[in-house]
């Protein structure tokens, strides 16, 4: 009997991807993925733990799950209710005291074993608790993937050593591990098999992917870009999130020499001040992370940047806020990502001192933003009256309309009429720009289909 399955997911792609192996691993047992919660067998929530409010956000929806499942119990059958990701391996056992009727809460490293954790809640009464970090890494265990979409994420790397001093990542996820290139391949090239024509490698440090090689020997990101470029039918490839100290030359040349690698980076900086970066441990300064986009625009000259930014890190000044504009400003960035710091528990830069008011985090970030968006505005509008290949998806199309991406990452619309949609599925076809908004564009195919 098919059951019914419903995950809910925050936080970053690799969140997304998880979800995703989740869905895979249980599928065996039944469970066929549902977009309610109502009346579902299992409902995972996936959960990220990045800024505060992450947790009480996650306390409020599991209140509203308890309804649903006293409803099933009341038909007599049960609904398992179970917390993954990053808030269940920082707050696990926060979880299970506040909240007695999650059956199962587990780490970020365990989900490969869905199965046994299930059977134990269906055996036994209380809770399951499991946040190991396994010395086997997980990927090893997981099952092929069940299904993939025109653009797919492919993990690659997890984990981070780098400890950032705001940072929770380094606790939830562990320590930096690197699958081998072979796996990756394989698991590439059943992507591709099964349609995706889009894979972005995942990694909370991608760049700092050393994954064992075909001959044995440890391989840079750079080498697997060249690597999976060989892949027939893999038409973009793309990479995230990307770290300034590991940005080495061999991944920069891939960008010059490999037409499927995109001409887009995420590359967070966080701060344009010396002293703050120094205060946040990134262990690089402004004048590296300007080095490299040289560098970079030197390879491919029309590469797309995006970035990260954190306002309000204990102790900025002013003139440390001044520095983050121009550097925004001597940069130019297509896109970017821009937070309020937010204190997060056991982190080192929740203890120091001169900790900034809220009032003076909100007019930094406003400030920030309206340059970021306006960077943006230019940069879309620039594209108007220009042809660019967009890769179509079925994802989120409006009515009367498919939707793609451009190699620079903008959402792209074009009218067609729901039965043309089929046919635009998986095609990179030439568009003709005609508007920009902030966040999108639309134009016309160059040539009819
Ligand atoms: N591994 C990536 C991204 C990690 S989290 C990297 O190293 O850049 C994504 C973004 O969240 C970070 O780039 C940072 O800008 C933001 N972030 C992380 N911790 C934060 C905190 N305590 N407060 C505000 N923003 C934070
Ligand atoms: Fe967090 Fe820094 Fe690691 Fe990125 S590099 S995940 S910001 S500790
Ligand atoms: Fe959030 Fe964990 Fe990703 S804290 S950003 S889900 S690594």
């Amino acid at each position: 009997m098919t059951k019914k399955l419903h995950i809910k997911t925050w936080g970053c792609q690799m969140n997304v991807y998880d979800s995703g192996r989740m869905a895979d691993v249980v599928a065996p047992l039944g469970y066929a993925p549902s977009d309610e919660a109502e009346d579902a067998d299992l409902v995972i929530f996936n959960t990220c733990h990045i800024r505060e409010k992450a947790s009480e956000k996650l306390f409020s929806e599991l209140g509203r799950l308890r309804p649903l499942q006293q409803a099933k119990a009341a038909k007599g059958e049960r609904m398992i209710v179970a917390v993954a990701g990053c808030v269940a391996q920082a707050e696990g056992a926060e979880i299970q005291r506040r909240m007695p009727y999650v059956d199962l809460v587990f780490g970020p490293q365990t989900y490969h074993k869905l199965p046994e954790m299930i059977a134990r809640v269906l055996r036994e009464s209380g809770g399951v608790l499991n946040t190991d970090f396994p010395v086997e890494p997980k990927f090893d265990s997981l099952p092929q993937q069940q299904k993939s979409g025109v653009s797919a994420f492919l993990s690659v790397q997890e984990g981070c050593n780098k400890f950032c001093t705001y940072c929770v990542v380094p606790y939830t996820r562990g320590a930096e591990y690197s699958r081998p290139i072979a796996a990756i391949v394989a698991e590439a090239e059943r992507l591709v098999e099964n349609g995706t024509r889009e894979i972005t490698l995942l990694g909370q440090n991608v760049n700092a992917f050393h994954g064992e090689g075909e001959d044995g020997a440890a391989w840079g990101l750079g080498r697997l870009l060249y690597r999976l470029a060989e892949i027939p039918d893999l038409k973009r490839l793309r990479y995230m999130t990307s770290h300034p100290r590991n940005m080495d030359d061999e991944t920069i040349k891939a960008h010059r020499d490999i037409p499927q690698l995109m001409p887009f980076l995420h590359l967070p900086v966080q701060s344009g001040s010396d002293a703050i970066l120094e205060a946040m441990n990134r262990k690089h300064k402004a004048d590296d992370f300007r080095r490299i986009v040289d560098k970079l625009r030197a390879a491919r000259p029309d590469i797309a940047l995006s970035s990260d930014f954190i306002v309000g890190f204990p102790n900025e000044s002013d003139a440390d806020h001044a520095a983050t504009m121009q550097l925004v400003s001597d940069i130019g960035f297509a896109q970017a990502f821009s937070f309020k710091y937010s204190r997060r528990p056991g982190t080192p830069a929740a203890a120091m001192p001169n900790q900034i008011a809220e009032d003076v985090k909100d007019a930094r970030l406003q400030e920030l933003q309206n340059l970021l968006r306006r960077q943006q505005t230019a940069f879309n509008e620039s594209m108007i009256g220009k042809t660019l290949p967009v890769l179509f998806d079925d994802d989120g199309t409006h009515e009367g309309q498919v939707f793609g991406r451009t190699p620079f990452m903008q959402s792209t619309y074009v009218a067609a009429p729901a039965a043309a949609r089929a046919r635009f599925v998986g095609q990179e076809l030439n568009v003709k720009i005609t508007a920009a908004r902030p966040s999108s564009l639309s134009g016309a195919l160059a040539v009819g289909i």
